[in-house]
């Protein structure tokens, strides 16, 4: 299959996207796919009936719906560690049940999910005026980014986010907090990620220190009940989750509290009710209808079959500006890998690099690049029809009239010809052949577009929900195990073994010359 489309894709290379929608005067819209009131289009590709054809042949091929149910039924998807993947089940509000290992686990998550609620409200309601989020990767990118995505519905205590192990990001974030009123919610799956730990001593001291209460002012968000006991967190104050959410996914469970403390629990009920209705979808939508279906074969028709290397993200909404770093760690850790689920070598190549900055700030940045650069990026364009600031509509139509005339650009591009033109008053002979050289834009640069009305609470769930379920069919078509992530593992376990090595306790032999000169250089470097 994989030769056969790309055979496809180098026999319509030279095919304009223009000449598509000329012929095809409903392109627009039978290149996009409608849930409720969002809208992805993909028409500015160079995909054709055929080759859409032929991806969804591919993804049929690959068993992606039994795949899918099967997820959703709480089967052991994640192989190579024997669990279930049911974030979905954080998001299910109607309770059905979903059994794993025989047990329906949705009487537990509701609990914990109306506990959550309890204590958000009590949090909100009290004289707590700052929240800090420890965590890290999975257990800080999404509550971050939704926490800013959802600003406008901001009515809760100030939320900071620290995940560096860099003490900077802890030594700012705690400078001009007052120790009494904070709050510290310590979010890790695990509660043994050396970041998050060392992030939440220091936060620990730095209260008992000024006046502030440890053992009041901390929760802990956690699989692990042990560590977060022997952390000294009463079990009234942890919020626990089971091993089938995994930390990229997380976002909907427990590690979503300091997004809840934010907005209140109602808004976060219609953040997980927008999840809830992707759901629904993906699992109910048929072939060309199903967005995160047709979201995820448009980016391996750019990824696999064209061999397109990376893909940007660009949201032009100033509140999305993590929504990149978000879908970075949930598409590069998910699909960046090498082996399928029985440990052969992958057949094509593995997830994109993901990318990307909010516009317009994109364009004055590196969209050079993107236009008159050598490699060929494919654009993701997010975009609102509203703002929240009903009094800037200006500023919004700006906002829109930009995002739109980024992907005409990419498509259309401008000709030898018309960039004469555009120069021709100027310069003449040699001149004017090399002024206009520099003007020419090549076009034909695919791009896709999601739009939707307004970005609230079930807009943003339904965005995460949409890229989580893109990256499911993105693996099983490679026949990867989308839900481990073995790959951070060395750095890690290197970085334990080197922190005697920095600190001068033990010694650098045996280490490679270019990480003892290192060593070395540090050493003489610091006081
Ligand atoms: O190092 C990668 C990782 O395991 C991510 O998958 C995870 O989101 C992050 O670390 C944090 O893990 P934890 O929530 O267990 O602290």
């Amino acid at each position: 299959m994989w030769t056969e489309l790309k055979a496809k894709a180098a026999a319509v290379a030279d095919r304009h996207m223009l000449d598509l929608f000329e012929a095809d005067p409903d392109r627009a819209d039978r290149f996009s796919a409608q849930k409720g009131d969002m809208r992805l289009d993909y028409s500015k590709t160079n995909l054709d009936d055929d080759t859409r054809d032929q991806l969804l042949a591919l993804a049929d091929g690959a068993g992606w719906q039994a795949k899918r149910d099967a997820m959703f039924a709480g089967a052991a998807i994640n192989q190579t560690e024997g669990r279930a993947v049911l974030h979905t089940a954080l998001r299910n509000l109607d309770g059905s049940a979903v059994m794993v290992d025989g047990a329906d686990v949705m009487p537990g998550v509701l609990d914990t999910l109306a506990r959550m609620r309890a204590y958000a409200d009590a949090v909100r309601g009290s004289d707590i005026t700052d929240v800090i989020n420890i965590g890290i990767g999975g257990s800080d990118l999404g509550p971050a980014m939704a926490t800013q995505a959802l600003a406008p519905y901001h009515d809760g205590p100030r939320v900071h986010f620290v995940s560096n192990v860099d003490g900077a990001h802890i030594a700012d974030t705690l400078q001009g907090l007052d120790a009494k009123t904070t709050l510290v919610i310590v979010a890790s799956k695990t509660f043994t990620t050396i970041e998050t730990m060392t992030n939440a001593r220091t936060a620990r001291a730095w209260m008992q220190d000024h006046g502030g209460d440890p053992t009041q002012q901390f929760a802990a968000l956690s699989t692990n009940m042990e560590k977060t006991a022997d952390f000294g967190i009463p079990a009234e104050r942890v919020f626990g989750f089971e091993d089938w959410v995994g930390g990229r996914y997380s976002m909907w469970g427990p590690i979503g509290l300091s997004v809840m403390i934010a907005v209140g629990p109602k808004a976060f009920d219609a953040f997980l009710r927008g999840g809830q209705a992707m759901d629904r979808h993906f699992c109910a939508a048929e072939g060309v209808e199903n967005m995160p279906l047709m979201h995820a074969l448009v980016g391996m028709w750019h990824r696999q079959v064209l061999g397109y290397a990376t893909r940007a993200v660009l949201p032009y909404d100033q509140r999305l500006a993590l929504l990149p770093a978000y879908f970075q760690q949930l598409e590069m850790e998910s699909n960046g890998k090498s082996v399928t689920m029985d440990g052969k070598a992958v057949a094509v190549e593995s997830g994109p690099v993901v990318w990307g900055a909010p516009g317009t700030n994109g364009q004055h940045a590196f969209y050079q690049l993107i236009h008159q650069g050598t490699d060929v990026i494919p654009c993701e364009f997010m975009i609102a029809a509203q703002g929240h600031e009903a009094e800037l509509r200006h500023h919004h139509d700006l906002l829109v009239a930009n995002c739109l005339a980024q992907s005409e650009a990419l498509m259309r591009g401008r000709s030898l010809d018309e960039a004469r033109a555009k120069v021709a008053d100027k310069f003449t002979g040699g001149e004017l052949e090399r002024q206009a050289a520099h003007r020419v834009f090549p076009g034909n640069r695919p791009s896709v577009t999601l739009a939707y009305p307004l970005l609230d609470p079930e807009t943003l769930g339904m965005i995460v929900a949409l890229y989580e379920h893109r990256v499911f069919v993105e693996g099983v078509i490679l026949g990867i195990n989308s839900y481990d992530q073995w790959g951070v593992e060395l750095g890690k376990e290197l970085a334990t073994a080197l922190q005697p090595v920095v600190e001068g306790r033990e010694s650098a032999e045996g280490k490679d010359g270019s990480t003892r000169g290192l060593v070395d250089f540090i050493h003489r470097h610091r006081n």
